[in-house]
């Protein structure tokens, strides 16, 4: 399916993109919105964002409405009723224009039999909102519109906090900056935003980050093509502190793209020697272009992690970082997608690459070294336990700080914690 000039239809097809082929949004969004007029963008990316945020509501307010679910050529119909119902719960549009530009984007999808069908079921969401408030209601799904299966484990690992994590999910994520504290200081960049005119207030976990009050496109960030200031999460921005590493050590990100906390590491220790490794070329080459933004050097390798032989050449490490691959589940909030792009099944597969990448690694650091591991998910399975599991098999391994017996291994910071993301930090030294 290719891009449409009409906004309405544009979100739909990005969504069909999402919800039945598993595309990533963003890489959807860009290649569908190449159809779009430039002044429509934004709408099709709230559009997309929006839907994907409630989807899981507007998906169960939808089969409301429908007497049979639409046969597998016609999901797009399907999506673009999601898009219709988003606006009307949840953007400030009159109901009625939603209702009427929402029909006419069939046409654009070249589904012109289904305006009976979207004017029908977005009237009825209208006509009987009380029966569409008593489903929302009775269902943690539609309620909290995150999928059944994530909901249970959160309950599970989160029985006080659950609640508080799903609300934090759907949840118009801040816009966090990294300042280069090598160019120039956090005051001063704070100085420039606000000769700009924008907002921004430091933040305490780190001692780069700025929050901005309003989000900006990055081309209106002062000083961002010559490298003063990067975008990332204040909880992303901890890695490089934990880890500490000093000029002159040798450093291994192992899963590096697309190249943040690598970037962070070399702003904060520029004659670190380190070796960058990600699996995905395509993604490595991202990280090549963001060091180079900043000015940054490091030895860049498309290699698998958990296959040594592909990169090691037997020197020992003094610190290593394994930001693993994970469900995501603490950046929810910034990539909705996530909430259906994510299946169960995934868990083990992504544990399993996680304890491999582990296991490889290890062994590459020096007595004394230091390996820091990092997911951006909220569940147990990826987070202490992988490291418990990690520090029953190997007697060499101690975490820091080191507690009594029974105390907690690593840090989770939940979303929405102090304005960040959920991501997990734990720290092992090698004896
Ligand atoms: C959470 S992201 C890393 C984010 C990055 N550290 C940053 O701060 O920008 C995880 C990365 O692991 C990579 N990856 C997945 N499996 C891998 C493997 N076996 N070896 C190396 N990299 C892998 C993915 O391509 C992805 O880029």
């Amino acid at each position: 399916m290719s891009g449409t000039a009409n906004p309405r239809a544009a979100a739909a097809r990005v969504i069909f993109q999402v919800t039945e082929e598993r595309r990533y949004l963003d890489a959807a969004l860009d290649e569908v919105t190449g159809a779009t007029a430039q002044v429509d963008r934004p709408l099709v990316q709230e559009l997309a964002y929006g839907t994907l945020r409630w989807y899981q509501q507007l998906d169960g307010i939808a089969h409301l409405f429908l007497a049979r679910p639409l046969k597998a050529r016609d999901r797009d119909v399907h999506a673009l009723i999601l898009v219709g119902l988003y606006q009307l719960r949840h953007l400030r549009v009159p109901a009625h224009a939603a209702v009427d530009q929402t029909v006419e984007a069939t046409a654009a999808l070249g589904k012109s039999w289904a305006k009976g069908l979207v004017n029908a079921c977005l009237r009825a969401s209208l006509r009987e909102a009380n029966r569409v408030a008593a489903a929302v209601s009775a269902s943690d799904e539609m309620r909290f519109s995150h999928p059944a299966w994530l909901i249970a484990r959160l309950r599970a690992d989160y029985p006080r906090d659950w609640q508080r994590i799903l609300e934090a999910g759907n949840a118009r994520p801040p816009m966090a900056l990294r300042v280069n504290l090598g160019r120039l200081s956090r005051e001063d960049y704070l100085a420039l935003l606000e000769r700009q005119g924008a907002l921004a207030h430091a933040h305490a976990a780190s001692d780069a980050a700025l929050v901005l009050d309003k989000p900006l496109p990055v081309d209106r960030l002062p000083g961002f093509s010559e490298g003063l200031v990067s975008v990332q999460d204040v909880a992303a921005q901890i890695a490089a502190a934990l880890l500490d590493a000093q000029n002159g050590e040798r450093v291994l990100d192992a899963c590096a793209a697309p190249g943040g906390k690598a970037a962070h590491i070399l702003e904060r220790a520029p004659e670190v020697e380190l070796l960058a490794l990600d699996i995905d070329p395509g993604r490595l080459a991202r990280t090549r272009a963001g060091l180079d933004r900043l000015g940054l050097a490091a030895r860049l390798l498309a290699a698998d992690a958990s296959k040594p032989t592909e990169w090691w050449d037997g020197r020992l490490f003094d610190r290593a970082l394994v930001d693993a691959p994970c469900s995501a589940t603490g950046v929810i909030r910034r990539h909705p997608d996530i909430k259906v792009r994510r299946r169960p099944d995934d868990l083990p597969k992504l544990t399993e690459t996680q304890a491999g990448i582990l296991e490889a690694v290890w062994p590459c650091l020096r007595p004394g070294g230091k390996l820091l591991y990092v997911t951006c998910s909220v569940l147990g399975e990826e987070n202490e336990q992988q490291m418990r599991g990690f520090l029953r098999r190997h007697a060499d391994a101690m975490p820091e700080p080191a507690g009594c017996a029974g105390a907690r291994i690593g840090r989770q910071i939940l979303p929405g914690e102090d304005e960040m993301d959920g991501f997990y930090y734990a720290c092992l030294l090698k004896r």
